[in-house]
C-alpha cells in the first residue's frame, strides 16, 4: 500500500523537513527533503551551542516545513496525502529535539495524523534504502560527529550492535584535532583540504584497541597525542599538513581495522553471499576514509554502498523513511489484528 510521511530533524545543529512517499511498487520517492545548516551560528565559538542551536530551530521550523510541502505539492502530493508524521525524538540536544517534536505534534494533532517518534540512529541505520534497494540483513558503519558504531541491520526496528566507541566519535576527533590545529569549525573537511598537501608517513600515532577482540572504537588517545605533537613538534604550515596526514590515516586505518572484525563476524552467521557494507554518516564524505572502507569490503567480498552525501549527513528523509517503514509494520499489525481504527488510516 502506498504511505506518504512528512520527516522533522533538529536533533543537533540542521533544521530539515522532509516528504517521503513510498509506493505500491516499494519504490521510495523524497518528493522534498529541505536542510537549513546552522554552522555558521556555531563555528566562531568552534562547535555546537545547544541554546543557539534550539533557538534557530524555532526561527526556521516553520519556513522549512511550508518549503517542504509546497516542494512536494509540486510534484502533485499535497498536504491532504500526507498519511503520518515523523520526528526525531532523541538522541540529541534536548531543546532542538523538542522544537522539532512539538512542531511535529502540532501538525499531526492539527490533521488528525499519526506521529511517529524516531530513533535519530535509526534514521542513519536505514538511510540507505532512500537510495538504494538494499536488503536486509546488511552490515552498517555509522560514522558522524555524534556516533561511531558498526550494527548489524537485521530488519526495521531489528539491530544489533557489533561495537561502539569507548570515548570519542570519528567525526568529534576529526572536528577536535582540526581544532587544535586553528582549522575553524566543522573541522573534518579543513582537515581533510590540509591533509592533502602532507605526508601521512611523518608522524607516529598511536594504533588505539589494536587486538582487542571485538568491534568498539576509541580515538581519544590520538587526540592526545596529536595535540603533543601539535605543540612540540608543529611550526611550519608542512610539519601542521603532515600532521593532518597521519591524523587521517591513524582515523581511516582504525575504522577499517575493526569494520574487518565486523565483517567476518556477519559473514559467520550469513554465509558467503555479498551481503551490503553501508557506511553513512558525515565521516563517509572523506576521500581516503572511503576508498580504504571500500577497498577493504571488496577484499572480505562485501559490495560497499555509501548514500548520496544529503542522505549521510543529518536530514529529514531518513527520519521520515524510518517512521514510514514503522508506520507500515504497524499498519501491518493492525490489520491483522482487525483493528478498524488504524486501518482506516
Ligand atoms: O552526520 P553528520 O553531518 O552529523 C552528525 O554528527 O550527526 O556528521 C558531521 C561530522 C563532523 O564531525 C564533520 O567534521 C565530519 O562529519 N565530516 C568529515 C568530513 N565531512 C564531514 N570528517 C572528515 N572528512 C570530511 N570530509
Ligand atoms: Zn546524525
Amino acid at each position: 500500500m502506498s504511505l506518504c510521511v512528512l520527516g522533522v530533524e533538529s536533533s543537533c545543529d540542521e533544521t530539515a523537513v522532509a516528504v517521503v512517499r513510498r509506493g505500491d511498487d516499494g519504490a521510495v520517492e523524497v518528493l522534498s527533503s529541505v536542510i537549513h545548516s546552522q554552522v555558521v551560528k556555531h563555528a566562531v565559538y568552534g562547535g555546537v551551542v545547544p541554546e543557539i542551536a534550539a533557538r534557530s530551530h524555532v526561527e526556521t521550523i516553520d519556513d522549512l516545513a511550508r518549503l517542504a510541502l509546497a516542494e512536494a505539492a509540486e510534484k502533485g502530493v499535497g498536504v491532504d496525502a500526507i498519511d503520518a508524521v515523523a520526528a526525531t525524538a532523541g538522541p540529541g540536544l534536548i531543546g532542538g529535539v523538542m522544537v522539532g517534536l512539538s512542531f511535529a505534534k502540532g501538525f499531526a494533532l492539527s490533521r488528525g495524523l499519526p506521529l511517529i517518534g524516531v530513533n535519530h540512529l535509526e534514521g542513519h541505520a536505514l538511510s540507505v534504502r532512500l537510495t538504494h534497494d538494499v536488503p536486509f540483513p546488511f552490515l552498517l558503519l555509522l560514522v558522524s560527529g555524534g556516533h561511531c558504531q558498526l550494527l548489524h541491520v537485521r530488519g526495521v526496528g531489528d539491530y544489533e550492535r557489533l561495537g561502539t566507541t569507548i570515548d570519542d566519535a570519528a567525526g568529534e576527533a576529526f572536528d577536535k584535532i582540526a581544532k587544535t590545529l586553528g582549522l575553524g569549525y566543522p573541522g573534518g573537511p579543513a582537515l581533510e583540504a590540509e591533509a592533502a598537501k602532507g605526508d601521512a608517513a611523518r608522524f607516529t600515532l598511536p594504533r588505539a584497541l589494536l587486538g582487542r577482540k571485538d568491534c568498539d572504537f576509541s580515538y581519544s588517545g590520538l587526540k592526545t597525542a596529536a595535540a603533543k605533537i601539535a605543540m612540540e613538534q608543529v611550526k611550519t604550515p608542512q610539519d601542521r599538513a603532515d600532521l593532518c596526514a597521519s591524523v587521517q590515516a591513524a582515523i581511516a586505518r582504525q575504522l577499517v581495522e575493526r569494520s574487518a572484525r565486523a565483517m567476518r563476524a556477519f559473514k559467520a552467521e550469513h554465509g558467503g553471499d555479498s551481503p551490503a557494507f553501508v557506511v553513512a554518516g558525515g565521516v563517509a564524505a572523506n576521500k581516503t576514509v572511503r576508498s580504504e572502507l571500500s577497498a577493504l569490503a571488496q577484499k572480505e567480498g562485501f559490495e560497499f554502498v555509501a548514500p548520496p552525501l544529503a542522505y549521510c549527513t543529518d536530514n529529514a528523509a531518513m527520519i521520515a523513511l524510518a517512521g514510514l517503514e514503522r508506520f507500515a509494520l504497524m499498519r501491518a499489525a493492525a490489520d491483522y489484528d482487525g483493528d478498524k481504527q488504524v486501518h482506516d488510516g
